[in-house]
């Protein structure tokens, strides 16, 4: 449900950006180490990235925070940050901040958004694969080494996502039209075996429910897990796969990867 009296627009002054810091704090749960630093925001906004905020009158609910990328051959910027205050999250509100981003972007004649996320976190993959169109060609074994919080000792392994601002998914996509796999459909397709090459130019890349929680009193059956799943990932994205999107299942989430051209 969208919130009608929120506007979205890029932060204006450093008091702006130590508010956006203690968002990001509270809505991530990291230690004060992780929060990023306002200073940091400020230089990466004035060399060229970018930060908007939500704002519902003079309070700020969440913001995206980018940075320029210069090594993909094409205008690009790398999505550091999105985050939204745990008491105004599933408003809508990341998807307003990132249409607002996409929209800020095209203005430019940058064309592609980059961003990192957890790939066991079903909600950020569906915000991501779902919601946003994006796609994920990319693993990052342990990206930023430990982190703590919500992660505890799990190694920060991350997908990189990559948004195509005017692909026809993300087209449809920032029209508010997403399109899932039906349970049949997801049914229908083979799930992936380790070590096998697949023979299927659809397939169905399986990851652990309740992501972290379910962990919590097992960290090694949580390493594990993230090993098993960056492995197959890491082949899967080697063999010219890509991750299109995700399903829920009886059996647990699961990613939808195609082969590129397919
Ligand atoms: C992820 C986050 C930014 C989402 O913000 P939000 O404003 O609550 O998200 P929205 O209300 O715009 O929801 C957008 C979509 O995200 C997904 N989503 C968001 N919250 C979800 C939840 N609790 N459970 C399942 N899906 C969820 C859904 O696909 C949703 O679309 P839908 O409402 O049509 O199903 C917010 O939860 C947050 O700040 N989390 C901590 C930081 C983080 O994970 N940043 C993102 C890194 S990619």
């Amino acid at each position: 449900m969208r919130a009608p009296r929120v506007r979205v627009r890029e932060l204006r002054s450093p008091a702006e950006f130590a508010e956006a810091s203690q968002a990001a704090k509270a809505a991530w749960g990291f230690p004060d180490l992780m929060v990023p630093p306002p200073p940091d925001m400020i230089t990466a906004t004035h060399s060229g990235g970018m930060t908007a905020g939500a704002f519902e009158g003079e309070a700020l609910l969440g913001f995206v925070h980018a940075v320029p990328r210069t090594n993909l051959g094409q205008p690009a910027i790398h999505s550091h940050l999105l985050a939204v205050r745990p008491d105004a999250q599933r408003r809508g509100l990341s998807v307003l901040l990132k249409l607002y981003q996409r929209e800020w972007c095209l203005g430019r004649r940058i064309g592609l958004v980059t961003w990192t996320y957890d790939p066991f976190m079903l909600r950020n993959a569906r915000l991501n694969l779902v919601r946003l169109g994006a796609v994920v060609p990319v693993f990052l074994p342990d990206f930023y080494g430990k982190v703590g919080g919500i992660y505890g000792e799990l190694p920060s392994d991350r997908f990189e996502a990559h948004w195509k601002l005017e692909s026809p998914a993300v087209e449809r996509a920032a029209r508010g039209e997403t399109s899932e796999l039906t349970p049949e459909e997801a049914a229908a397709l083979p799930v992936v075996k380790s070590g096998r090459r697949p023979a299927s130019p659809r397939v169905l890349l399986p990851f652990p429910a309740k992501f972290p929680e379910v962990f919590r009193d097992d960290p090694a059956a949580g390493i594990a897990a993230r090993r098993r799943f960056g492995r197959a990932a890491a082949a899967l994205f080697a063999e010219g796969f890509e991750a299109v999107s995700v399903v829920e299942r009886a059996a647990g989430p699961a990613y939808v990867l195609e082969r590129c051209g397919a």
